[in-house]
Order: C-alpha cells, then structure tokens, then sequence
C-alpha cells in the first residue's frame, strides 16, 4: 500500500485527490494538511502547523500538494528534510521559489512537479509544440477560462504554454489582453477568462492569411488533474531524488 498524505486537503482538489485514494485499491490515506484541523474521508486533518507531528505519526510515502505558492514552498521543505516523495500540483509559483523548490529537491526526494497533471493536457502540451515548431510565423493567441475562485493568472498550465512556444520560437513579447489603440505586432497575445465553475479551459490560436488552426483542451471535471496526481505518486514511489514532470511519468 502506498500511504498518501494530500497538503490542501479541504480544497477543491484535496477533497477530489482524497475521494480518488480511499477508492484506490493500492492506496492508503493517512491524513492531510489544511489551515483549519478536521478531517477527510475518514482521516485526520491537521493544520499547517502540524504537518511535522503527521509526518512523524503516519510516516507517509508521498505527499501530494495542492494549496497555495507560499505554502507549497514551506510544504516541500518539510517533506525533502523528512525524505518523503512529492507530487506537487501547485501552481503560481515566482521563477525565484521554482529555483528555490528545485534546489530544495536536488539530491534529497523525487518529486513530480507538473502546472496540470491531466493527461490530456500533456498530449496538448506536445500537440502545440509541434503546431509552434511549423507555424512561427502566424500570429499567435493563447487563451485560458477558469472558475472564479481561481487565485493565480495566468494560468501555471498557460505559462508552460508560453515556455514552450519561447522554446521553440525564442522570447517573443507577451501582451496581456489589449485596449484601445493596440495594433498588432509580433508578440504572443494572452487572454484569461474568470467565471462560474470552469474547470480549466486552454487554447492556442495560430491564425495565417486565410486560415487559423486552434489547439485546445477543456476539462470537465478535477478527477482528470486528481488521477494524473495519483498516476504520479504511484510512479515517483522509489525514483532517485531529483524533480520530474508528468511527461517523465507518461513517457512522452
Ligand atoms: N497541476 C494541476 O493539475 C492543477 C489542477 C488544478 C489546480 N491546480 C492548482 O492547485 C492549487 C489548489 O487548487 P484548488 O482549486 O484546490 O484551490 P483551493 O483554494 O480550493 O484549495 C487550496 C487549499 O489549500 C489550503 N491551504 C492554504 N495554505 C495552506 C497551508 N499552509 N497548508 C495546508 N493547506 C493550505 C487552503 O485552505 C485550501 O483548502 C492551485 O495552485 C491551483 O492552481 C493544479
């Protein structure tokens, strides 16, 4: 049995990547990590202060982070010193923390570390790097829609869109949204939708002279980001310590 602990656990994806591991066959929930104490699926729920004391009770395998940036970094740190493996979904982190996180893991855990841990999302990472690599010279839109409560913008899966389209095209200015007289040069144009309860929409327009092709990937429901989670603390479960991406778990 591999024994999961969730940091976020009485959030929105904390309760669906609980809900996933108690119905795993191969999976144990020891307990999770809030601000406020309580408990998930039967297990105990400590707050952040407590994640030592957790850590030391329940011993578990991998811990599996989705809270906020400030917190995932503190999270990691606690983790790496106690040699626990990570899955690490949080997003919004500044380059200075994802340089800090990355030097925290070298040597010490494996970690998966992706901005969406979707499936689907990871084919449509491939899909528009392959579309960049023939369509440089097209204009270039990319568009993100998620749920109102959403705390971070862009999204961490549309800036991975923006790293690999500057993989593969060179840093090209990125304009956020546009007003009044705004003609168009040659930048990337980013657009972030709020509202309601969207999942998590994304799409890159590569729009030429008579023509436009759009790659897109719309999520209907967390489980997807919640089961490539647990995809991933199955696979990083006695890896060398080191961080990882959820293209190393799928073998893309
Ligand atoms: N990588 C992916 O596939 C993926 C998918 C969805 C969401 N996300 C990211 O995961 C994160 C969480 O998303 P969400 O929709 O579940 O948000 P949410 O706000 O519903 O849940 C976050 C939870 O973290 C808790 N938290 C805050 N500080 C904490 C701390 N110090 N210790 C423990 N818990 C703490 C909050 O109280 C909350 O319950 C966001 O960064 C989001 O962008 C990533």
């Amino acid at each position: 049995m591999i024994k999961i602990a969730v940091c976020g656990a009485l959030g929105r994806m904390g309760t669906t990547i609980g809900r996933l591991v108690t119905e795993a066959p191969d999976m144990e929930l020891v307990g999770g990590a809030d601000l406020k104490p309580g408990n998930f699926f039967g297990a105990e729920v400590v707050d952040a202060s407590g994640i030592e004391g957790l850590i030391a009770e329940k011993r578990p395998d991998v811990i599996i982070d989705f809270t906020v940036a400030d917190a995932a970094v503190e999270n990691i740190r606690t983790a790496a010193r106690h040699g626990i493996s990570l899955v690490v979904g949080t997003t919004g982190f500044t380059p200075e923390q994802r340089a800090e996180i990355d030097a925290t893991i070298a040597g010490r855990v494996p970690a998966v570390i992706s901005s969406n841990f979707s499936v689907g999302v990871n084919i449509f990472w491939e899909l528009v790097r392959e579309a960049a690599r023939h369509l440089g010279d097209y204009d270039i839109e990319v568009t993100e829609a998620h749920h109102r409560y959403k705390k971070d913008a862009p999204s961490g899966t549309a800036k991975t869109i923006l790293r690999i389209l500057g993989e593969e095209l060179g840093e090209k200015q990125q304009v956020y949204g546009r007003e009044g007289m705004a003609e168009r040069g040659d930048e990337i144009g980013v657009h972030v939708i709020r509202g309601g309860d969207i999942v998590g929409d994304h799409a890159v327009l590569f729009a030429g002279n008579f023509e436009c092709i759009e790659v897109s990937h719309r999520a209907y429901d967390r489980a997807v980001f919640a089961n490539g989670a647990l995809k991933a603390a199955r696979w990083v479960t006695g890896k060398t310590p080191g961080v990882y991406s959820m293209s190393d778990v799928l073998d893309l």
